[in-house]
């Protein structure tokens, strides 16, 4: 068949599995599949197109006759196998946060910053979930208006945090156990304000990511955002409250309009009737979703809204493919 060899590593994990799904969904054009593990799932299958797919454990050779290798199995299996994968030429995209960062690496969404994308060097990184979800609905705003600074807390699944995470909370919330092994307390029928370690800032490093990769994939070097990440017993899909401070006067009615045309985004906008984005309105959707626009009551030129998305897919899968199909 004609098209791309493709490598997914981690192709067992939460993310990976969604690789497979959005690749087979989208049509891409894959002419054979490398699904990679470790040794723990090495020879296991993982079904593509209908077919069982025998899973490789990784090593130095992985990537030998590969095209695109999509990475989904932590940062330091990316730290040391995407230089590889580039001296076999295999174009990669990453999902961990290693390289990010690095001015020589692409940091994209395709329905915003898709020319960033062509000056790679073989290595295309994928935002950070809450990052993509969040930018999906401010960078439409941002070229209406001119963003300045947010103020944000994110609502996170705890798929977020692996299969782990989840068995944890359906224990936890069908009373068998109040032992959390995952996370540092309860889950079930609490939130948890941080989902990741914290930095001698105050901040944490997943809220600090929101600052930075949006300052890259906007190309905005002076945009502020202070963000509180807080982890809630749902188990899929990622919301976000934000309040945007603009440059430019604000209208509510141009702000609707912007919305309702920006690509990858649903409006969900009728306070009413009590409709408005929510995780399980958006798991296992492609479109991220927003609502609860409204003129900011604390910022002279501002906007709030609430972008609720799946975090596996715009969040992960689904963005890295469409970064392939860019390509
Ligand atoms: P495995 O199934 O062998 O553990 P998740 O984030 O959902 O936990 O998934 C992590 C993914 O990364 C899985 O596919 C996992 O494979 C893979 N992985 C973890 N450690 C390694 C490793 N040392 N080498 C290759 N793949 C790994």
């Amino acid at each position: 068949m004609k098209g791309y060899h493709i490598a997914v590593v981690g192709a067992t994990g939460a993310v990976g599995q969604e690789i497979l799904r959005v690749l087979e969904q989208r049509n891409f054009p894959v002419a054979s599949l490398r699904p990679i593990s470790s040794a723990r799932s090495a020879g296991k299958p993982v079904r593509f197109r209908d077919e069982p797919v025998s899973v490789q454990q990784l090593n130095e050779y992985s990537f030998e006759k590969i095209d695109v290798a999509f990475f989904s199995a932590g940062g330091e299996i990316s730290k040391k196998y995407v230089p590889i994968a580039g001296q076999a030429d295999a174009i990669a995209i990453d999902n961990s946060s290693v390289f990010r960062m690095d001015e020589h690496v692409p940091l994209v969404i395709p329905e915003i910053n898709a020319d960033d994308a062509r000056r790679h060097r073989g290595l295309i990184a994928n935002p950070n979930c809450t990052t993509a979800i969040t930018l999906m609905a401010l960078f439409p705003l941002h070229r209406a208006f001119g963003v300045r600074r947010i103020f944000a807390a994110s609502y996170q699944a705890v798929s977020g945090s692996g299969v782990r995470a989840i068995n944890e909370l359906t224990q936890q919330t069908k009373g068998a156990t109040q032992d959390s092994t995952v996370y540092p307390h309860p889950i079930a029928f609490n939130v948890l304000p941080h989902v990741d370690s914290f930095l001698e800032t105050g901040y944490t490093k997943e809220e600090t990511k929101m600052q930075n990769e949006a300052r890259k994939i906007m190309h905005l070097p002076q945009f502020c955002a202070s963000v509180t990440c807080v982890r809630v017993p749902v188990y899929r899909a990622h919301s976000v409250a934000v309040s945007a401070e603009f440059e430019r006067t604000v209208s509510l009615e141009r702000a609707r309009e912007v919305l309702a045309k920006a690509p990858g985004l649903e409006l969900v906008d009728e306070p009413q009737n009590n409709r408005y984005p929510m995780p399980l309105s958006v798991t296992g959707k492609d479109n991220c979703q927003v609502g609860r626009v409204r003129l900011d009551c604390a910022f002279e030129n501002g906007l709030s809204f609430w972008v609720s998305g799946d975090q596996l897919l715009k969040g992960a899968a689904l963005n890295a493919v469409q970064i392939a199909e860019l390509l």
